[in-house]
């Protein structure tokens, strides 16, 4: 038996805190366990009841003569740490504490719950909750409910973590209604020792599970989850509602990158870590049934062409718009399919795609039709629209349907727009049946989200690349700026940090005052670029820090000297100003197309890397991609062409295409920089220049600030 077997394949349970109090917690669990008639020996545990709901009752875990596999635990809080001293007396390897009042309500709930896991682990259990609402496992060899929710499962393959005990409620009732089934529901509590990648792991393999649905406050350990989400969406689809948390305010940030995050909220993290896994993202709870319906009850499609099959015009036409409009294609039948549909149907009626029947097919047309468009190769996935007409029965009309299910894999999901009674009678009279919405667009949203799932699971994984960089050198350097006081790195220091991870910069040298500019710029071809070199100024451009376009060695001598000026008399007026001025001469680059690369620490989430259209527009255009590193070759390179502006990347007319494959390499070092050195707290190298050829790709500037020593 695997640990979490003890939990949700236990084959006997005691319920401590069991009571025949009517509408108690402990009463409704025990209540549960026995209306869905769960296959094992359920304990009531209470030292005031000789029996419960008929059932003997003991006063201990310890006084129970079997075995017990599972407690669940539905005692006051301050009786929770005895009965899990009393459970490890008797060698009971899985707890769900439903319990409430622990880390959720502040230090001393905090400080119990500590004490609570310390025990869980010395007696070498595992434990779901506290504050769980329960667990259920319709697996017929266990038929569990272990919650106290009002409502009893229906049976299906769908697996279900909720965070919220209250949401998880709501949507099993919502679901019952819409005929969803579960394999297993899981209300995680404060996830003190099983947590959301635990149970993720469990399911990978389970063969009761073929779709896992979450929702998520909160990412307890994102990097965890990125390798074992990626991995089991490669077979069983995730979908995900997750609650949004802004980070607005709770980072002080200096850089493009940052900014652009705050704006943005921690949301963008989210979305990056989903989309690198293939977990499908949704941000509400209506969304989650429409795609819940469409995946748990249909094959993946093979391709995005969608045959649409209708008796009105209107919800077909705004089906082909949402399909369009989403990525998909509505392609024309091949002459085979139109030349019989032209048999079996009136003049009027429309033989091309969608395939409009006009209002009174019956069951049998709309079946034999179905059986055509389904049959042509030119269609991956079916939508079948039935505006109910007064002669036809609706009902009717899905089952003709229904039983070409098991003879196509391809996925058929219809749209009743019908009364909501429709519905209700059709879930009682044939459970199981097909996806069907009320409207076009959340049927076609679904089909959508399907074919770009089945894209992502076909796509190879890609592999995250080890270059051979100088890693020792770049942390030399930055103990340097750190021995000196300072967390922000100067320009010559930021640039020397990315030669270490082999990125190129534009040729520069540094030198110490105005006066040596000249003899030091005489490697350098003209015209070229001067910069002040003074980490503590924070308005460079109206200091006069930045001059461009410098044509000879006079010209070079005057700006220094200039520049020297202006600068200092800025940096008077700031009240700190430790480093001395220095100077950066740098070749001018010309021609190349800007982007920008970046790289923001979230405490919690760990380093995020960005890419985008660079230059002095950044926060404007906001034409960015965040990705969590370490970023495979495919991530780099869908991080690019995920852009608005990618096309400027390959070229308007008639430009050369910039060398893609190099940039993804830029990327994919950067991501290595960013992993091995986490004392950075930011990073952008804002404008990286980018040509057709490689050989000329430059950084020109880049800002580097360290995190703060802990
Ligand atoms: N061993 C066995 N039985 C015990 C023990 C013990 N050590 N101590 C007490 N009991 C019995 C009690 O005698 C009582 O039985 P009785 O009714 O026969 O007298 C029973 O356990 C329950 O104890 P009560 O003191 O009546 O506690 P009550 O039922 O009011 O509350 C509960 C207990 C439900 C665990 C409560 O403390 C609690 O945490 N409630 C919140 C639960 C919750 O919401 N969880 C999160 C769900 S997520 C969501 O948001 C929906």
């Amino acid at each position: 038996m695997r640990s979490l077997d003890y939990i949700f394949k236990p084959r006997s349970i005691a319920v401590v805190g069991a009571s025949r109090r009517i509408g108690s917690i402990g009463r409704e669990i025990l209540h549960n366990l026995i209306a869905f008639d769960y296959h094992g020996k359920v304990f009531p545990v209470n030292p005031k009841a000789d029996f419960i709901l008929s059932i003997k009752a003991f006063p201990t875990v310890s006084s129970i003569p079997d075995r017990v596999d599972l407690a669940i635990i539905v005692v006051p809080r301050d009786q929770v740490l005895g009965v899990v001293d009393d459970c490890g007396k008797k060698g009971v390897k899985g707890l769900l504490v439903i319990t409430s009042g622990f880390s959720e309500t502040g230090d001393e709930g905090r400080r119990i719950e500590q004490e609570l896991d310390e025990r869980v682990e010395r007696y070498g259990m595992r434990m779901i909750g506290p504050n769980s609402m329960g667990i259920m496992n319709t697996d017929l060899a266990v038929h569990m409910d272990g919650t106290f929710a009002p409502t009893l499962p229906l049976v299906g393959r769908i697996g279900f973590l909720s965070q919220s005990g209250a949401l998880g409620i709501a949507i099993l009732n919502m679901a019952r209604r819409l005929d969803i089934g579960f394999s297993f529901f899981v209300s995680m509590g404060n996830k003190a020792n099983v947590s959301n990648n635990d149970l993720l792991e469990y399911w990978e393999d389970d063969l009761q599970t073929d779709l896992i649905l979450m929702y998520l406050e909160s990412f307890g350990n994102p990097r965890r989850f990125m390798p074992i989400a990626r991995r089991i969406s490669k077979h069983k689809p995730i979908v995900v509602v997750k609650s949004g948390r802004t980070l607005a305010g709770a980072l002080a940030v200096s850089s493009h990158t940052g900014a652009l995050v705050s704006r943005q909220g921690m949301d963008i993290a989210i979305d990056a870590l989903l989309e690198q896994t293939g977990v499908i993202r949704v941000d509400t709870v209506q969304e989650l049934f429409d795609l819940t319906l469409g995946f748990s009850k249909n094959p993946l499609p093979r391709g995005d062409r969608v045959g649409i099959l209708t008796n009105a015009g209107g919800p077909a036409i705004l089906a082909t718009d949402a399909a369009i409009h989403l990525g998909l294609k509505v392609p024309k039948l091949s002459e085979r399919t139109q030349a019989e549909l032209r048999h079996l149907l009136p003049p009027e009626a429309a033989i091309h795609n969608p395939v409009d029947m006009t209002p009174i097919p019956d069951r049998s047309k709309y079946e034999a039709c179905a059986r055509l468009l389904l049959e042509d190769d030119e269609i991956d996935s079916l939508l079948v629209i039935s505006v109910p007409p007064i002669m036809v029965s609706a009902m009717d009309i899905i089952m003709g349907i229904e039983g070409l299910r098991r003879e196509f894999a391809k996925p058929i999901l219809a749209v009743v727009m019908a009364p909501e009674d429709f519905f209700d009678a059709l879930n009682d009279k044939f459970p199981g049946h097909m996806a069907i919405y009320h409207f076009p667009e959340p049927a076609v949203r679904t089909l959508a989200a399907m074919e770009r799932h089945r894209q992502w699971r076909d796509e190879p994984l890609g592999s995250v690349k080890m270059f051979q960089v100088q890693t020792r050198a770049a942390e030399v350097l930055l103990a340097e700026v750190r021995r000196e006081g300072r967390r922000q790195l100067t320009t010559p220091e930021a640039l020397h940090l990315l030669e270490c991870y082999g990125l190129p910069v534009a040729k520069s040298v540094a030198a110490a005052s105005a006066g040596e500019v000249v003899e030091r710029a005489k490697s350098l071809r003209y015209p070229v670029v001067l910069k002040a070199i003074a980490p503590d100024l924070v308005h460079k451009t109206e200091a006069g820090a930045v001059l461009t376009d410098i044509r000879t060695p006079e010209e070079l001598d005057a700006a220094a000297s200039r520049m020297g000026e202006s600068v200092s008399r800025a940096r008077s007026g700031q009240a700190e100003t430790s480093a001395p001025l220095g100077f950066l001469v740098q070749e001018h680059v010309r021609g190349g197309r800007e982007v920008i690369i970046g790289m923001l620490q979230d405490p919690s989430f760990g380093p995020l890397v960005m890419f985008g259209l660079g230059g002095v527009y950044v926060e404007t255009l906001r034409d960015v991609v965040f990705r969590v590193p370490p970023l495979t070759d495919l991530d780099a390179e869908e991080m690019i062409r995920q852009i608005r502006g990618y096309q400027l990347l390959e070229g308007v007319r008639g430009e050369a295409p910039i060398d893609l494959k190099a940039l993804a390499e830029i990327l994919q070092r950067f991501s290595q920089m960013v992993q091995e050195l986490p004392q950075v707290a930011e990073i952008d190298i804002n404008p990286f220049m980018v040509f057709p050829t490689a050989g000329e790709f430059c950084a020109v500037d880049a800002r580097v600030r360290l995190a703060e020593e802990s």
